[in-house]
This record gives C-alpha cells, structure tokens and sequence, in this order.
C-alpha cells in the first residue's frame, strides 16, 4: 500500500472513531435463505467462480525455491502445484498419465516425482522421465501419456492463481486483482515465510465463513472475552477494487500512531486488518505485521465447507519470531475456532430448516454487501438476491429497527429507513 494511500487510510479512521461511525453502503440488503442453502446456485457458483475464474490457490512463499511442491483440491479437483527448475510456478492435474494415481501428497521438496502406483517419474516440467521395469510396455502409446495435464497458472505479487477452464489468466487475475496489486507489493510476500496451516470441515454454506469476516460489527458483543478488548468495534473502512472487497479495521492501539508529530512517518499497517475479500473463496490478510491467508471451498453441495488457515511472517525469523509466529497461528484457530464458525454454523441450520426465510446486511455491513453482490453478479443472478420495488416496506422492517441497542447499530439500520429499499444487479 504506498504511502499516500496509508495516510489517506489513517485519516479516514482518524475521522471514523471520532465521529464513532463507520463506512456505510448506500442501501441494506435482503438475502434470501436460498443464497445459502440452495444446492443448485452452489453448483452454478461452483461453474462460474471456481471453475471458470481465476483462484488464488496459494501464496509465493508456499513454494520458495525450485522443487518445492504443495498438492491442493480445488473442490474435486486435485492439483499439484510445483515450482519448475526455471523458477516457474505451474500447476499440474495431481493425477499420473498411467492410471490415474496421485503423485505427491502434502507439501515438500523434490527433485522429480515417483507415482507411488508404478514408479513412473515425472520431472518439474511435468514431462516424463521414466518408467521403470515396464518392458517397454508403453512404447506404442500415444505421445500424450508422456505429459502431466498442465492447468493455466500465474503468479503476481506473491499470489499464486489457476484457472481449471478456459484460458488468458493473466488477462483475468489482472481484471480481477489489478487494483490490489500495489497494496499487496508492499506487504512484500514473497519476502514472508510459511509457519503453519490449519484446517477444519464446518457444517455450513462456504459463504458463511467468510461472513464472519467481512464486519467488525459483532468483534464487541462475540468476541468480548477475547480479541474485543484490543480492537474497535464497528468502525472500519471499506472499499470495492474491482472485484475484491478491502476493509481496514483499526485496534486500540491506534490511538499512539496520531500523536506521532511527522505526518509523513504515520502509517495505520501497524494498528489494523487490513483484509482483501477475493471473491468466491478467499480472505487474504495483512494482520498488523504478518499475512493470513484464508481460503474456503463447498463441499458436497450446500450445506458443508473446508476452510484452511496459513500464516506466513517476515523473514528472515529468529527463534523469537518463529515462537510467536506459531503461537499466533494457534491463538487465531483458538478464536476462531471457539467462537466464529460457531456462529456460521448455528445460522445455517436455522435457514437449512426453512423457518428463517431470509436475513438482512445493515448499510454498516457494506463489505457483506459487496462480496455477496459479486457472487451474484457472477451467477447472473437477480431472483438470488431480490430486488425490492423503492418506498415499499421490507416484511422484517420491524423486526430490524427493534433489534440491538446499540448506538452504532441503530444507525446501521436506520438510516436505511430514509432510503429506498432497493438493490438489484445494476446497483452491484
Ligand atoms: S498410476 Fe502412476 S505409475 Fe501407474
Ligand atoms: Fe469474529
């Protein structure tokens, strides 16, 4: 992020905590329970967005040096992501040319790949090197038995996408990331250094997860015996660059960046999340001095979601670091684990049981508001997200004014009172 926009930012909260507000959409917006818990839109958005879009499936320094490998599914699609002898990041069908086997599992290093089937060894390139004992068995197979399936790969500012169908990534990670690029270059990471991962399967629709991350309204009331004493509540910044949605949300700790006398030294890296929602699946962030990265995929329709956790931190890392480094993984699955995806999975059960027919992002949720518009808009995808005609009455109009009682959250809410009701595709 240079360094203009990082005083533009820090203005921006200055100004935020101290008028107690937060950034706030142009309109509330009803999501139907159907956004969620429909299996046919999550196979729709499985086709458009995982399929036919570029993923950020990992970061540069998953795979710092040639021969480093990381095997990754993309829903059902197993992937084996290497850096080649060239320095290239590649992504191949994790899937032998002989029978279909595996080759690698995990994430290492290798000089070449043995399938652990039959031996055949496979090179960086993903062309054959050898088949060993076959009897020349193989000799009048056709030629494309001697090449992995590659899938288009690209790799910018740390990130590393792929495309499972269709062609141009470049053209299309640019279309749909362009605009973060020179924030995440001075996040320099590939400079950071992979710590850890964790996963978990969750009961719940895959946007759920990244629901639970895309506000800061609920940090006081849910996060209170945790992370809540450190951070503010409901005031945070949000943006739309593109496709991805950014969000900065400044800790307590601010507060010491305004007192500094030299403008020009003031930054608000340091004291905030600073987070890219990446439509579908993605929640990258930079988490006051290392990097998050989140990614999220369906499982078997609807109603199931694996979410993973890596971290990354600057290197190169003392004993010190690495300490804290691994703690912080820890301490953040503990929060998240205990109090957040709960949270995910107890609301889709009550939409999964047809009693709660839809529920409502306040205009001071915009950054809900932007990321489920995108996933609408991908699906072409009007009846999904309805558009309510201006000066009617939304059925639960009653239900949201009445409900919270705080000040911030009463102006989320009521301000949408003195506008029309209205949100459709255009709006996006
Ligand atoms: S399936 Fe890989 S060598 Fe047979
Ligand atoms: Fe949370």
């Amino acid at each position: 992020m240079r360094r203009e926009k990082q005083r533009e930012m820090l203005e921006r909260i200055r100004e935020r905590l101290a008028s107690k507000t937060t950034d706030m959409a142009p309109f509330a917006l009803q999501v139907p329970a159907s956004h969620y818990v429909s299996g046919e839109q999550t196979e729709q958005e499985i086709d458009a967005l995982f399929r036919k879009r570029p993923l950020l499936v990992a970061l540069t320094p998953h795979l710092p040096h040639p021969g480093d490998y990381l095997a990754h599914d993309v829903i059902d699609t197993a992937l084996l992501l290497v850096r080649d002898q060239d320095g290239k990041a590649r992504a191949y069908l994790n899937a032998c040319r002989h029978r279909g086997a595996r080759i690698a599992e995990g994430q290492g290093h290798k000089s070449s790949f043995s399938c652990p089937f039959h031996a055949w060894n496979w090179g960086l390139d993903g062309k054959i090197i050898a088949r060993p004992n076959s009897h020349e068995g193989f000799a009048a197979a056709e030629s494309r038995y001697d090449e992995l399936i590659e899938v288009e790969c690209h790799e910018t500012a740390g990130l590393i996408f792929v495309l499972l169908e269709g062609e141009g990534i470049e053209a299309q990670v640019d279309q749909l990331v362009g605009d973060v690029l020179p924030d995440l270059e001075l996040f320099d990471i590939p400079g950071t250094v992979y710590i850890d991962r964790r996963s978990t399967e969750l009961a719940c629709n895959y946007k759920f997860f990244l629901d639970g991350f895309a506000e800061t309204y609920h940090i006081a009331p849910l996060h209170k015996n945790s992370i809540s004493p450190f951070c503010y509540s409901n005031s945070t910044l949000v943006d739309r660059m593109r496709e991805v949605v950014h969000l900065m949300s400044p800790r307590k700790t601010i507060d010491r960046e305004f007192e500094k006398p030299a403008e020009d030294q003031r930054s608000p890296l340091p004291y905030c999340t600073t987070e890219y929602l990446i439509a579908p699946n993605v929640l990258l962030t930079h988490q006051v001095d290392h990097i998050q990265f989140w990614r999220v995929y369906p499982v078997d329709g609807a109603d199931r979601c694996l979410v993973e956790l890596n971290v990354f931190w600057p290197g190169p890392l003392d004993d010190d670091a690495e300490r804290k480094a691994h703690l912080n993984v820890d301490l953040v699955w503990d929060v998240t684990t205990k109090e957040d995806f709960p949270q995910s999975v107890s609301i889709h059960s009550n939409l999964a049981s047809g009693a709660l027919p839809d529920l409502v992002f306040g205009r001071n949720e915009p950054a809900l508001i932007y990321y489920h518009q995108n996933i609408a808009r991908a699906i072409g995808s009007e009846r999904l997200i309805p558009s309510m005609k201006s000066g009617k009455t939304a059925p639960s109009r009653q239900w949201l004014t009445r409900a919270g009682d705080s000040q911030q959250e009463r102006r989320g809410f009521a301000s949408e009172r003195s506008l029309p009701w209205s949100i459709n595709v255009e709006n996006m």
